[in-house]
């Protein structure tokens, strides 16, 4: 062969090639104008899997959230909760998050929702699915927010049905990211540092995760049509600190429950991560809950958003490294040392809390008065509503560490506090050699603190064999649940 042949045959190869890349370029430029064009979708569609012929990266990587399925057991993890929480639904059961994917299907099989038997029974309200489906917005913008907060959690069982979707974070008419519950915008309102409708993108990327990762509490206010509205109200009238919404809810005399053994008024801290990621590195500098949880990708010339919310260091090159250029092994060797230093705080105010429940019932017991009990109650509910801040806004250790500890080492403070004068009045009542009994399982704690546990189980199976059943069936005649987009998903996995 010539080198004439040669240099042909080369060139020949190298146009060939050069027009299958330029195809592809044109392929992904397509899909990108399709991603930038925005297709007719109905502002209400809150079947997320409608949104995949126009949209399938986005919604392929939105399926993911499905990986994340393991069932972590805080209750048998630290049985001491069960002491925390008794006579409020926590005791019951109590869950690490798992994927966006699970919302509904969590929030139907917890023990905390009860075994409703039709759409009028049931220990919880209708606002408990304010965070979990798209279904959501959907009752508050056609029926009201005071007709969609009044009733019980069962009244939108057929009705509230897909889980955490598109339609939670955009307006499908224009594909926007927009905040689709009001309560936060009324929150940020109070707050007074900053309005919803001045949100710069960037402040959006994290906005739209502040619709539900945030401290919230019932407030209740009559419905004008009839009964109570139970509404998603954020305490940041006195601002967004852990001492500032304590005030805000003392100001208010307001309490979540009345703790079952120590009778003090609680407040059960709910996840104020976005509260407490404001105080960390990241947020001061304005790193968003979407630059970390949603990194950009590539593939094949398209640049789309990875909608698969999930643990950021599971892909640390495609998240820290945009910013950060030391080594994977040192960085997670940093977080793991975070997490270590939080562990060993959490422990302890956990087991200081636990034992000041159990004294203050035994004070109590031997004849304790109103008037000695006041002030130890008092710094029980700080102490347990700053450890539960510290710990619930999960896992703030690496969103906000310094507050993280600072928080926990004034709840071991104060639980310490209540324990010296817990000490003094079991001295004067006779019973000074008094011992808080150990709590070496989730079974034995919850034995101590008198909760029905097999009962509450055996409930929950009948409403999963009944009711549920008759809640998808309705909701499939209603044209809002199609079967196939959760077969993927093991139903029914549960700590019981
Ligand atoms: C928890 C909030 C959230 C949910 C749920 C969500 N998105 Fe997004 N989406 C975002 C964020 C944040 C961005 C990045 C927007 C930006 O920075 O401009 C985004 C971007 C997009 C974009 C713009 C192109 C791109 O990839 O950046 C499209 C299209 C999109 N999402 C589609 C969807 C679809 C389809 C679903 C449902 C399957 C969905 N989203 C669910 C938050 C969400
Ligand atoms: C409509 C409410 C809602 C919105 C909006 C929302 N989340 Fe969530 N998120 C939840 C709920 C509820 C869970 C727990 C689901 C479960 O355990 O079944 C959760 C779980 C998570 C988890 C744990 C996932 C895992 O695999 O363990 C992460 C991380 C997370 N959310 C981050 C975000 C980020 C970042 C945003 C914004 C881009 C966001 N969420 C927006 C309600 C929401
Ligand atoms: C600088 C990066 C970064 C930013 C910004 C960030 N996160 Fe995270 N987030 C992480 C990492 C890393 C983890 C996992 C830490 C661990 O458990 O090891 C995590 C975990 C979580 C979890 C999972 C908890 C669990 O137990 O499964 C939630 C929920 C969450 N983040 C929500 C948010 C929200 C909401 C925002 C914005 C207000 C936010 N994150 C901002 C890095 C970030
Ligand atoms: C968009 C950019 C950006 C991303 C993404 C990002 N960081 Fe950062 N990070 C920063 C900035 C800015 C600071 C503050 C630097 C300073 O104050 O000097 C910071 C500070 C830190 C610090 C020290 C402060 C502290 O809180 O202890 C650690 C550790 C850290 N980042 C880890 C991570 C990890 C792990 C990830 C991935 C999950 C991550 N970062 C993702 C920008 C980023």
């Amino acid at each position: 062969m010539n080198k004439f042949k040669i240099l042909f045959v080369i060139s020949a190869v190298a146009i060939g090639l050069m027009g299958i890349l330029i195809a592809s370029i044109n392929e992904g430029k397509k899909e990108q104008a399709q991603i930038n064009s925005v297709p007719k979708i109905d502002r209400w569609e809150t079947r997320n899997e409608e949104f995949r012929k126009h949209y399938p990266r986005q919604y392929d990587s939105w399926k993911q959230t499905e990986k994340s399925d393991d069932i972590d057991d805080l209750l048998k993890e630290y049985p001491e909760l069960v002491v925390l929480f008794a006579g409020y639904g926590f005791a019951k059961d109590y869950n690490a998050p798992r994927g966006h994917a699970y919302a509904v299907e969590d929030n139907r099989n917890s023990l905390r929702t009860g075994a409703p038997v039709d759409e009028k029974t049931g220990p919880m309200p209708t606002a408990c699915w304010t965070c979990k489906s798209p279904e959501v917005p959907k009752i508050m913008a056609t029926k009201g927010d005071a007709e969609y907060y009044t009733g019980k959690w069962s009244k939108y069982g057929s009705d509230i049905i897909n889980p955490i979707g598109c339609v939670d974070c955009h307006n499908p008419n224009t594909m926007e990211l927009q905040v689709n519950r009001k309560y936060l915008a009324e929150g940020l309102e109070a707050e007074g540092k900053m309005k919803l409708e001045d949100a710069t993108q960037q402040d959006m990327r994290t906005m739209v995760c502040a619709q539900c990762h945030v401290e919230y509490y019932f407030k209740k206010t009559p419905n004008p049509k009839g009964g109570t509205a139970v509404a998603v109200t954020l305490p940041w009238a006195e601002g967004t600190g852990v001492e500032d919404m304590e005030r805000y809810y003392d100001n208010l005399d307001f309490k979540d429950w009345t703790h079952k053994i120590s009778r003090a008024p609680m407040i059960k801290a709910q996840h104020p991560g976005y509260e407490m990621w404001k105080t960390g590195a990241h947020g001061k500098n304005g790193v968003s809950c979407a630059d970390c949880h949603m990194p950009y990708k590539n593939e094949g010339g398209v640049k789309y958003t990875d909608h698969k919310i999930a643990n950021p260091l599971d892909d640390i090159a495609s998240t820290c490294m945009n910013c950060h250029r030391v080594s994977e092994k040192e960085l997670t060797e940093t977080i793991a040392e975070k997490k270590a230093r939080k562990d060993e705080l959490h422990k302890k105010a956990m087991k200081h809390l636990a034992a000041a429940h159990l004294e203050a019932g035994k004070a109590w017991e031997v004849g304790a008065t109103k008037a000695e009990m006041e002030p130890i109650l008092l710094d029980i509910r700080h102490a347990q509503w700053r450890w539960d801040y510290a710990v619930a806004s999960h896992p703030a250790f690496f969103h906000a560490p310094e507050e993280t500890l600072r928080v926990l080492a004034t709840a071991i403070d104060k639980a310490g506090n209540a324990r010296i004068k817990l000490a003094k009045v079991l001295a004067k009542h006779g019973a000074s050699d008094y011992v808080a009994p150990a709590l070496t399982s989730k079974k034995v704690a919850q034995e101590i603190t008198g909760l029905p546990f097999k009962q509450l189980v055996d409930d929950k199976k009948k409403f999963q064999k009944g009711l549920l059943k008759e809640w998808e069936k309705d909701a499939q005649e209603k044209g809002i649940y199609n079967p196939s987009s959760t077969k993927s998903i093991e139903k029914l996995k549960t700590s019981y």
